[in-house]
């Protein structure tokens, strides 16, 4: 196991800002959910360092559904509560988990995964829409940063549902 060095991912911030500005030129003015998901998603694992999976976990009302993503196959249903996804979904709270292992449910879909960010994925309304999960094969690769920043590209993503 090895941990992501301060040089790996420079200026994080702006990395991020620009992704946020990516996410909005990429979705504005298109409507339909899964489209803008799936190159959410796309964009998402494609730019930022030491990731093995990203996508979105749908509710339909009783669990979570897999919904676009990138990486491997992964479960298709998560109940409330249950795993990484389910706990930030019950909580409605972003869950960064520094060792998978070491968080009491936590739900192997990739055995790569070492460390994960879930961020709930909350409508206007009050209503849950799902989560936005990512993993990383890297223990501790998600740090604060990392957390204001997938939460503004959320932020960005739910701004444009119609
Ligand atoms: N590890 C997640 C399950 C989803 S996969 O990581 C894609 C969890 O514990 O909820």
């Amino acid at each position: 196991m090895f941990h992501l060095s301060p040089q790996t991912f420079a200026n994080k911030t702006a990395h991020y800002a620009s992704l946020v500005e990516q996410a909005r030129h990429l979705i504005t003015g298109e409507p339909n959910l899964i489209a803008n998901a799936a190159n959410f998603s796309a964009l998402v694992f494609h730019s930022l360092p030491q990731l093995n999976w990203a996508g979105f976990y749908l509710y339909d009302g009783t669990e979570l559904v897999v919904g676009p993503f990138q990486g491997k196959p992964a479960c298709i249903r998560i109940p409330l509560g249950t795993g990484v996804c389910g706990t930030a979904a019950h909580t409605r709270q972003t869950q960064v988990v520094q060792d998978v292992n070491q968080f009491a449910g936590h739900i192997p879909c990739d055995a790569a995964s070492q460390s994960e960010i879930v961020v709930p994925l909350v409508r206007a309304d009050g209503t849950l829409l799902g989560v936005w999960d990512v993993d990383s094969p890297v223990a501790g690769r998600f740090d604060a940063e990392d957390r204001i920043g997938m939460e503004a590209l959320c932020q960005v993503f739910m701004a444009h549902l119609a």
